[in-house]
């Protein structure tokens, strides 16, 4: 099979340099075998023009820095075989987060914010003991726990959602996930009313839509449907009411 010419068409604009323009510029490079996006941005970068700014860590899909809109889909960039993808490519950053360069953004902070208003921590009276023996869960609570766990922070789930791009306070799926998270924990103390508060209204678990554009684009799969559905049928069975 020839060898593809791939086409990228990448979105341009640093906000430290305001009077130049947004734009989208286009570079072209031939298609090599096993190419990823990190891969091809990294040679563009390289070879073509230093200035291109965009985030990269781990190359794994563990760290959820590459996060963007690859022909208008968010997801990992690093996971993203060029193979899997038309020879005209258009790349994005993720909407709603802070602009850092071209397609850096700043999820960071978005996690912070929504880390503090979820109150994302266990709460206990207990005090440390370094010299007490280990507390025991069940296995099926401890995986539980995990799959919510697995967030890396990517912020494709909140990319795509729709509300989320029009209700700036929303915490999204991630963040109902985080509440999820310490429901499930039984060494978290807060009672349920305590977690409703958290996530009871239009930023929370109300201003969800059921769009679901979030379970459909978690590149680690994450079940934020079920998650979301999980807080649901709590606050269902409790009687809660606004
Ligand atoms: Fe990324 Fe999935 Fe976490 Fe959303 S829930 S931030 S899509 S890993
Ligand atoms: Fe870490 Fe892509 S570089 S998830």
């Amino acid at each position: 099979m020839s060898q593809r010419q791939l086409t990228f068409h990448i979105f341009r604009y640093k906000p430290e340099t305001p009077k130049q323009d947004p734009s989208m510029q286009t570079y072209v490079l031939p298609e090599e075998p096993g190419m990823t996006l990190f891969i091809a941005l990294n040679q563009i970068r390289e070879e073509q023009d230093p200035s291109l700014q965009f985030d990269f860590v781990c190359r794994a899909g563990i760290c959820g820095s590459c996060g963007m809109l690859i022909n208008g889909k968010p997801t990992l960039a690093c996971r993203t075989l060029t193979k899997s993808l038309p020879a005209e490519i258009t790349l994005m950053p993720l909407p709603l987060y802070q602009l850092l360069g071209d397609l850096s953004v700043d999820t960071g902070s978005w996690f912070r914010d929504v880390s503090l208003r979820t109150e994302a921590w266990i709460h206990t009276e207990k005090r440390f003991d370094p010299a007490a023996e280990e507390e025991r869960m069940s296995n099926d609570t401890a995986l539980n726990i995990y799959e919510a766990e697995r967030c890396i922070e990517c912020g494709c789930c909140i990319g795509g959602c729709a509300t989320a791009n029009i209700k700036p306070d929303f915490i999204g799926a991630a963040g109902v996930n985080r509440v999820a998270r310490f429901m499930l924990d039984p060494r978290d103390e807060r009672d349920e009313q305590e977690y409703f508060d958290v996530v009871g209204s239009e930023d929370g678990i109300f201003g969800c839509i059921g769009l679901m554009a979030c379970d459909d684009n978690c590149p680690i799969g994450i079940p934020l449907q079920g998650q979301l559905a999980y807080v649901r049928r709590k606050m269902a069975v409790a009687g809660w009411k606004r």
